[in-house]
């Protein structure tokens, strides 16, 4: 998608479409005003008639309206003129950019006339930016035909009534890098196990490595048995998929202390000998989404060229029953040295992550976030809206909570306390990798935090964001997102 700022008056742009923003009470924006008065009223007329739906995020096309240079008009629902804010704003974005993308028009004009109560034109056009880029994602998944034409407006060109403010073209060019983020963690999530396996995962960071001048290293078995990571190797052991260590440095921060992210990259989860249930077993190849969203993370990044000194540590496993699997009752010794008892194969993310955290201290990191599709308790706490947020950092997790509002990929904090560590007590090794199933969520983060002691750490369990079941399946590319935003902020780029 490509997205240009110039300065004009609406009713005056040739465009396949110009889009325009209604409340529901037939009030309209300052453009808005300006193609009704153009059209002699055909926009007021038809929000009297009660043609748009209330619902921010609604749209109704006029076709070919006289007076206007577009061809057609499309109007799109703000909502309530008393509750727009942040929500609505999306919404009303998200509705645009659905239409666009499933619409004729092979270019939209975007008039920036809208104010956003207590948010700057530089969020306003980095929200938009990135939402539109992301209405337009497509998996391109193999076909037997391929599509002539990609479908839907792939040039947006965006009005201001004056000189455009500079923030804007900076925000635009942040929410289009955040975008391509998450279109590779989408791209990553939704291609099946049997292609993006752990290699494949490896080979997409060092491509990406390559292409904006980060470095990657990939760790493989022998180098992680040297490591000492006991705990890491034992979920990957009955996969013909080598387990792959992924380490990316990105370095444009001068001396500062790196932040590191680990995200779990599991390509597939069977559960291993503990076996998953059959159904929607499938949504499985999701469970690298947090790997997905690291190397995502990096793209961003990248594409930006932001001042920060950022490491990521993707552990790309494959947890298969077999031969040679872990069993229930096996204790591994972790890089840590600390043991563990593996209670059910099946809670396999907390043992490979665990190592990836004990290998982020040789960076004597600021702070370490970790990604991870890790329990599905989360799922039941939180459903698909809210990310999970545990920390061992209060000021850390303030800071990301902060980010998912304000990106609307949001996170809410779950406690971290002691009180729960019994759950996890073994009779036969330090720790075992059951919780029970009382607070699954947190016993998942409190098993990780005994291993993030030497520095600041926030966990972000995306097992119920990360991706979407039903008819609209796929990944979601959260929290790219997010995690960008608390990036941005460290660079102090951010806009609020
Ligand atoms: N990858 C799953 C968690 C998950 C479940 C992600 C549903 C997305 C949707 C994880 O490895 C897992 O299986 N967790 C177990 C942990 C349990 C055995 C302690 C779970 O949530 O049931
Ligand atoms: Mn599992
Ligand atoms: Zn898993």
């Amino acid at each position: 998608m490509e997205i240009t700022v110039v300065t004009g008056a609406p009713e005056k742009q040739k465009a396949g479409v110009l889009a325009i923003g209604a409340f529901a009470d037939g009030t309209l924006t300052p453009a808005g005003q300006a193609v009704d008065a153009a059209t002699q009223g055909k926009v007021s007329a038809a929000l009297k008639r009660g043609d748009l739906d209330e619902v921010a995020g609604a749209t109704l096309l006029l076709h070919e309206p006289a007076g206007v240079a577009a061809e057609r008009v499309l109007v799109v629902s703000l909502g309530k003129r008393e509750s727009f804010g942040d929500k609505q704003y999306r919404d009303a974005v998200g509705g645009l950019a659905k239409a666009l993308a499933n619409g004729k028009a092979g270019d939209a004009a975007l008039p920036m006339t809208l104010a956003v109560p207590g948010r700057s034109p530089g969020w306003c056009a980095e929200t938009a930016a990135r939402i539109l880029a992301d209405g337009a994602y497509r998996f391109d998944y193999p076909r037997q035909k391929k599509d002539e034409k990609p479908k839907g407006a792939r040039k947006i060109v965006v009005l201001t009534a004056d000189t455009p403010d500079p923030q804007i073209a900076q925000g635009i060019r942040r929410g289009l890098a955040v975008a391509e983020g998450m279109a590779l963690a989408k791209d990553l999530g939704n291609l099946g196990g049997n292609v993006c396996n752990p290699a494949y995962m490896a080979e997409t960071a060092r491509a990406l490595g390559k292409e904006f001048g980060f470095e990657v290293e990939v760790l493989e078995r022998a180098d992680m048995e040297k490591l000492g990571m006991g705990s890491a190797l034992s979920v990957g052991r009955a996969s013909y998929a080598p387990c792959k260590f992924i380490v990316m440095k990105y370095s444009k921060g001068g001396a500062a202390k790196p932040i590191v992210l680990v995200g779990k990259g599991m390509t597939f989860d069977t559960g291993g000998v503990s076996l998953k249930p059959s159904a929607n077993l499938d949504e499985m190849k999701y469970d690298m989404c947090g790997g997905g969203a690291t190397i995502g993370v990096f793209k961003t990044v990248g594409r930006l060229g932001l001042p920060v000194n950022l490491v990521g540590l993707v552990m790309a496993v494959e947890n298969m029953p077999g031969g040679n699997a872990s069993r229930p009752g096996d204790v591994v010794r972790s890089m840590s040295g600390q043991t563990i008892e593996i209670l059910n194969t099946d809670a396999e993310g907390r043992l490979v992550l665990c190592d990836a955290l004990t290998y982020a201290e040789r960076f004597s990191p600021d702070c370490v976030v970790d990604l991870a599709t890790l329990t599905g308790a989360c799922v039941v706490a939180l459903g698909a809206h809210a990310s999970g947020l545990m920390a061992n950092d209060d000021a850390l997790a303030a800071e990301l909570l902060k980010c998912g509002t304000e990106t609307g990929d949001r996170a809410w904090q779950l406690p971290l306390w002691d009180d729960y560590w019994p759950q996890l007590k073994s009779n036969f090794a330090d720790m075992s990798n059951l919780g029970g199933p009382a607070a699954g969520s947190i016993t998942g983060a409190l098993f990780l935090s005994k291993y993030a002691k030497a520095y600041k750490w926030a966990h972000i369990d995306i097992a119920g964001t990360a991706s979407v079941s039903g008819a609209d399946k796929g990944a979601t590319g959260r929290p790219v997102p997010l995690v960008s935003a608390f990036l941005f902020g460290r660079a102090g780029v951010r806009a609020a």
